[in-house]
């Protein structure tokens, strides 16, 4: 385009101001609004920099064109910038003290109406996801994705000037054990044969460490094929680190400076000191293992009460090796029928089979869902053991430790938000440690690892692995490390198992035979053998950060082309249907559904 080629840009739209007021200026951008008012238009140019007013005389011949001025017209102005007068200053803009007085108008590019106003949010997600580079013409939109790459550049910057080499690993490779199910690539020249995206760089990394690195740092791309949430995305980013000759600390203290530089530079603000908590701390207090710290609720074990108190539910459950645990909350002693029983709902969504509440009236009169089971005494004292006062109330959940926890915690979650008891001014962070090893998972009958297969056990559990004392397995604590801020688990990490008996032994623990072991990490276990450095490193989701970041609940928010809940693309229609051409060149014939659903009910 001729013009274009002729006239370069001179500023942004909204980066103009008094200062530069007599200055002649060309801009270009979208036509945000336009309004005709008696022989001059007026028109607000929007770029990624913001807005600007700009003035129109269409009875000029340069200005004609001012004239078919639309929405989202892209046009070009050079004018000259001047002050606004007195009484039409807009403050809520930073360009409002000025205008651009044009002297050449052109058009760029013509659109037709769009099918979503830029920049309303009340438009249908979906509709805004359809036509989500139409929304990415909004200043919030742009705001994120500015924020995201401040934040990534400044990552960049730490890491590098602390030594890391920024390397990148494959995306077509093998699975990587992170929990989640695989996104496979059939391979075209090998029949049969498939890659997987990784759903972490966990491996490549360590064998970078084998390779000798040192310290390694990627914004990588992670693929998992799990079930969405609100801060979850099947493909999301991390800053994946890993380093050589380190332990537990040496990690912490590389991510807490990496978080102080973000907080100071993106949030002007000082993070405080960092408390350190041990997940049965956690878990214990707050029933999670990413508790938002700035919610003052907490948890209360009620055991010694429920002991013996004659109430078969407690002490059955209490006897099978579970847990009475209890939530005090403020304000809720006058919490009606409807809103007892939506609280009882979430904890049964958490597992729970049922929610004993006790409120207490301003008066001190105590009333609760067991009051025609158990003593008006016991009552009384499981209230003020559950950390009731006046005009609260008690929530009681007996049941398995993490059921307890996890009903529980949805609760103090729910409640902190809607008593307005989280003072949002404010973030907080926790390092959450020593995680148990193992888990046992009922379903696969088997033992899971907790973080991922590579976490060393703390020194003195080894000897427990190597006697395969499985009875001890929940006993044994990892080398793992979790950080969390505002109730968001943002990264974690573990240090490493470097020794290649280690490994085997764990791989045993996990009832992976040997075939298995040799056919999905050999290459893995071979490398082990010929020389590793003591290694451990972290990964954090910068998606979840930036949600933090950017003040949104939603992951979408942070992300230029997000995925829906269901992992389909809106905009693109991804993932669709294949010819049958590119199939049969893959050597893939599709199943049908009642195939899926054999194998899926095989598997449940
Ligand atoms: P982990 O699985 O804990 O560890 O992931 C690290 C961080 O990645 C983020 N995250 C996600 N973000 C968005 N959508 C998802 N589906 C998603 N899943 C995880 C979280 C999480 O804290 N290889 C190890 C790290 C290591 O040991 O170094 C790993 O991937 O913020």
């Amino acid at each position: 385009m001729k013009f274009v080629s002729e006239t370069k840009r001179t500023h942004r739209c909204g980066e103009l101001n008094k200062s530069h007021v007599g200055q002649a200026v060309v801009i270009m951008g979208w036509v945000d609004t336009r309004r005709d008012h008696g022989g001059l238009i007026f028109v607000d140019l929007r770029d990624r920099g913001g807005l600007v007013q700009v003035v129109f005389n269409p009875t000029l011949k340069e200005l004609a064109a001012a004239k078919d001025l639309r929405n989202e017209f892209v046009v070009a102005v050079k004018g000259v910038v001047r002050a606004r007068p007195e009484g039409m200053i807009n403050k809520k803009i930073t360009t409002g003290e000025i205008e651009v007085e044009a002297q050449v108008c052109k058009i760029l590019s013509e659109a037709q109406p769009t099918p979503i106003h830029i920049g309303d949010s009340k438009v249908s997600e979906n509709l805004r996801l359809k036509y989500r580079y139409l929304e990415l013409r909004a200043p919030q939109l742009q705001n994120h994705l500015i924020v995201r790459h401040q934040v990534t550049q400044l990552v960049r910057n730490y890491l590098s000037d602390k030594g890391f080499l920024e390397v990148e690993t494959p995306i077509l490779y093998k699975s990587t054990p992170e929990g989640a199910r695989d996104y496979l690539v059939p391979s075209r020249v090998h029949l049969g044969h498939f890659y997987a995206l990784p759903q972490s760089p966990q491996t490549l990394k360590q064998l970078l460490m084998i390779g000798g690195m040192d310290r390694y740092f990627q914004i990588a791309r992670c693929f998992r094929d799990e079930d969405l949430r609100a801060d979850r995305q099947p493909e999301f980013s991390q800053i994946d680190i890993e380093m050589s000759f380190v332990d537990v600390e040496d990690l912490i203290e590389l991510n807490e400076g990496l978080a102080r530089k973000i907080w100071k530079e993106v949030r002007g603000k000082d993070i405080g000191p960092i408390p350190r908590l041990t997940f049965f701390e956690v878990m214990n207090r707050f029933g999670s293992d990413k508790p938002d710290l700035r919610n003052p609720l907490e948890l209360k074990d009620l055991a010694k009460v429920a002991k013996g108190s004659g109430f078969k539910v407690f002490e059955d459950v209490l006897a099978r090796g579970g847990v009475v645990r209890a939530l005090a909350v403020p304000q809720a002693g006058s919490f009606g029928r409807a809103q007892i029983d939506k609280l009882t709902d979430l904890a049964k969504q958490m597992g729970a089979k049922g929610l004993v509440w006790i409120k207490m009236d301003e008066g001190g009169g105590l009333s609760s869902s067991v009051s025609k089971v158990l003593s008006a005494e016991l009552v009384e004292k499981l209230f003020a053991e559950g950390g009731g006062q006046k005009g609260g109330a008690v929530f009681v959940v007996a049941d398995d430790f993490e059921v307890a926890c996890r009903s529980l915690a949805a609760l103090r979650d729910q409640l902190g938000h809607q008593l307005g008891l989280i003072d949002k001014s404010r973030d907080s962070f926790l390092w959450v440690v020593d995680f148990p090893l193992l888990e046992y998972d009922p379903n696969e009958r088997r033992w899971v690892a907790r973080h991922h297969p590579f976490t060393s056990p703390k020194d003195e559990y080894l000897q427990t692995l190597f006697d395969e004392n499985e009875k001890e397995y929940n006993t044994l604590l990892a080398k793992a490390y979790d950080f969390v801020c505002n109730g968001h688990e943002i990264a974690g990490g573990s240090i490493r198992i470097h020794n290649q008996q280690v490994q085997k032994s764990l791989f045993k623990a996990l009832g992976l035979s040997e075939e298995e072991v040799h056919h999905k990490f050999g290459f893995f276990i071979e490398a082990l053998s010929y020389g590793t450095p003591p290694h451990g490193g972290i990964a954090w989701g910068v998606d979840r950060l930036l949600m933090i970041l950017c003040d949104t609940d939603a992951i979408r928010d942070v992300i230029a082309f997000p995925k829906t809940a269901k992992a389909t693309c809106l905009m693109s229609d991804a993932p669709s249907t294949v010819s049958r051409e590119q199939l049969l060149e893959l050597g893939v014939r599709l199943g049908t559904a009642a195939e899926k659903g054999a194998t899926e009910g095989k598997k449940s």
